[in-house]
Formats: structure tokens, C-alpha cells, sequence
């Protein structure tokens, strides 16, 4: 299995993959749209034997706290075809991304998923750090945060919003 970027040629397999995992058509339509909104966004695949059998995509989120501004990246979603789930296919798509994410001076990752899943990786609690999630009814320890860099991130607090485009999706 190799994982690698994803390129232009794998968007309809993408497509169907998140549709296979969620069993709705919601999160593959955001991909698209905000692939096309937003130039930082990251999206790996996991490809064996010439099919896309895992995703995880990372777009921009943005936190305003008083007159600073700062930039990090949501994760959001992830999927393993659900004939290939708990191989580790998941767990590389976590470790590479996280690793150049980390290269590229990203100062935190957000995202919003299983509480048993994403700890396994180093996500903590946001709350714990002030962090809260811009949508409502969200149970506190679903909301998580990966901080790579603490000097920057030290005097930040507040609502850590995701693109607009996931509004569509929750
Ligand atoms: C969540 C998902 C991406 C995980 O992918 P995966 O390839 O099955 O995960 P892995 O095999 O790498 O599992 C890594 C670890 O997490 C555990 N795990 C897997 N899915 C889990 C889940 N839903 N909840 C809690 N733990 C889970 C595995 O048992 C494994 O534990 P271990 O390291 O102690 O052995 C996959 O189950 C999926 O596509 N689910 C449907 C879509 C979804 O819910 N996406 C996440 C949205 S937040």
C-alpha cells in the first residue's frame, strides 16, 4: 500500500469511497467544493493494487481571538472502505499527514470525530485549551486539537471555525 497525494485522477474514486465509509453522499460533495475554494488544502490517499481504499483530507480553519488571527488546519473526513477498515490503513493516513503538516510550521489541527479514535494520535480535548467548536450540541470531548506549536498557540482561545462549505455538511 503507498500513500501519496491525490491527484486529479482520483476524484471520482474519492468521491465514492467517502460515500462507501459515511453511507451519505454529504462529505464528497464538500470535498469538492472547498478543494476548489481553498489552495492549502491537504489530501492524501492510501492506494493498493490500483484502488483508492483510504482518504483523509485536511482543510483550512481559522481562530480570531481579540486582534490576533491564526491559521490551522481541520481534519475532515476520513474514510477507509469499510471492507479494508481496522487493517491500519487509517492509522497511516493519520501518521503521514500529521507528519507534514508538522513540517509545513502548521501551529494546530482540529477536528471533530470519535473520542476513542483520534486520542490515539495525540488529539486532546480543544476545550482543554480554551478551543471551542463553532457548532452547537458538538459534546466537548468530540472536539480536539493537535498542538504543534505551543508558543504561538499559548495566548490563543475562542471558536476555531472550519470553511463555510461544512456548514452543509452538519
Ligand atoms: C474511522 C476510520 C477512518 C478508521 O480507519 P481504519 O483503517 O479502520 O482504522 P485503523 O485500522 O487504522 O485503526 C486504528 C486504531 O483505531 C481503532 N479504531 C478504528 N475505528 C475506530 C472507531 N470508529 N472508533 C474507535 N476506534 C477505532 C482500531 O481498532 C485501531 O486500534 P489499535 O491501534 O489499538 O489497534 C474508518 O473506520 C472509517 O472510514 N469509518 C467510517 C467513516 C468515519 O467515521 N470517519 C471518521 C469521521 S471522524
Amino acid at each position: 500500500m503507498i500513500i501519496r497525494e491525490e491527484e486529479k485522477r482520483d476524484f471520482d474514486a474519492i468521491i465514492s469511497l467517502n460515500d462507501a465509509a459515511f453511507g451519505q453522499p454529504q462529505e464528497g460533495i464538500v470535498i469538492d467544493k472547498v478543494r476548489n475554494s481553498d489552495s492549502e488544502v491537504l489530501s492524501l490517499v492510501a492506494e493498493m493494487d490500483n484502488t483508492i481504499v483510504g482518504h483523509i483530507f485536511y482543510s483550512t480553519v481559522v481562530i480570531e481571538c481579540q486582534n490576533e488571527t491564526v491559521y490551522g488546519m481541520g481534519l475532515a473526513p476520513m474514510s477507509v472502505l469499510p471492507e479494508y477498515q481496522k487493517q491500519g490503513i487509517g492509522k497511516k493516513l493519520v501518521h503521514e499527514s500529521l507528519k507534514i503538516l508538522k513540517n509545513k510550521g502548521v501551529p494546530f489541527i482540529i477536528v471533530l470525530g470519535h473520542e476513542d479514535y483520534y486520542p490515539k494520535f495525540g488529539f486532546e480535548t480543544a476545550s482543554k485549551y480554551g478551543i471551542k467548536c463553532q457548532w452547537e450540541g458538538v459534546p466537548d470531548e468530540a472536539f480536539m486539537i493537535m498542538i504543534f506549536n505551543s508558543d504561538r498557540m499559548s495566548t490563543i482561545h475562542g471558536v476555531a471555525k472550519y470553511r463555510d462549505e461544512w456548514n452543509e455538511a452538519m
